[in-house]
């Protein structure tokens, strides 16, 4: 999986690093004027984005889950004697301390938690927060999600990717479930040699703009706006994207 973040061939895991770069930008000039400035990077990955903001001067702490990428992650800011640390654990669990000025989590992540979870962790982030802090939250918009669970059976084949090294068949099948406002995807990989099955499942919670100002402004955000990407107005659009800023 670090490979496949890190990778500069797709942007499935992480996106590549001109996209970063040119977001990272537009992230440190609206919400970071100044040096030295405290940011929280929820599901950090590798860090792509904290140790970017941290080559700026600012402090970051990162969190994820992924032993892998919080190795790769504290190692690079190691090498770089960056003012960047990561935090290996589940965002739902681990203290976030408190002080920071901007916590991001970015990617679509938000969507991949129940909605009890998701509200659980925007609040953990507001209360980490200084006082006129910003939560800004890259998260799927609501056709993207309903799109995803409209896709049908589809299949291709690999020789090594995301959910396998080794050459595989990955059957899909994309559903939506109006009750739950969800959209899930069932993977069924079979490895071309041993012909072994692995399933994997990803479910993505849908919420309108409606939704999301709700959920923020319930946990203690006392104002909700929405940008079009993490590229600011004039940056790359990012399809199926939008990023909430809650003050
Ligand atoms: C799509 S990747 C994006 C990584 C990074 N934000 C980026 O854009 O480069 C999502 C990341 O969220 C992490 N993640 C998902 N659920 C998590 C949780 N509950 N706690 C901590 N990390 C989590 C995964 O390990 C993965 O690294």
């Amino acid at each position: 999986m670090l490979a496949e973040h890190l990778s500069q061939a797709h942007d499935a895991a992480s996106r590549r690093a001109d996209r970063i770069d040119e977001q990272v930008e537009w992230i440190a000039r609206s919400f970071l004027t100044g040096r030295d400035r405290r940011v929280l990077d929820l599901c950090c990955g590798p860090g792509l984005y904290a140790l970017r903001l941290a080559r700026k001067g600012h402090t970051c702490l990162g969190v994820d889950y992924s032993p892998a990428s919080i190795r790769f992650a504290t190692e690079m800011a190691g090498a770089e004697r960056l003012p960047c640390q990561f935090t290996l654990g589940d965002v739902r669990e681990v203290a976030f301390g408190s002080g920071f000025d901007l916590a991001l989590l970015v990617f679509g992540e938000f969507n991949v938690f129940r909605p009890r979870d998701g509200e659980l962790v925007v609040r953990k982030t507001r209360d980490a927060l200084v006082a006129g802090g910003v939560m800004a939250i890259e998260a799927h918009t609501e056709e993207a999600i309903r799109e995803i669970g409209a896709r049908g059976l589809t299949w291709y084949s690999s020789a090594g990717g995301l959910f396998s090294e080794r050459p595989h068949l990955c059957l899909r099948e994309h559903l939506w479930d109006a009750a739950s406002a969800t959209a899930t995807i069932r993977y069924f990989l079979i490895d071309s040699s041993t012909a072994k099955v692995t399933r994997f499942a990803q479910t993505f919670q849908s919420y309108s703009r409606k939704d999301y100002a709700a959920l923020l402004q319930a946990s203690g955000f006392a104002s909700v706006e929405f940008a079009p990407s993490l590229a600011g107005p004039t940056g790359a659009a990012e399809p199926g994207m939008e990023v909430i800023i809650a003050r």
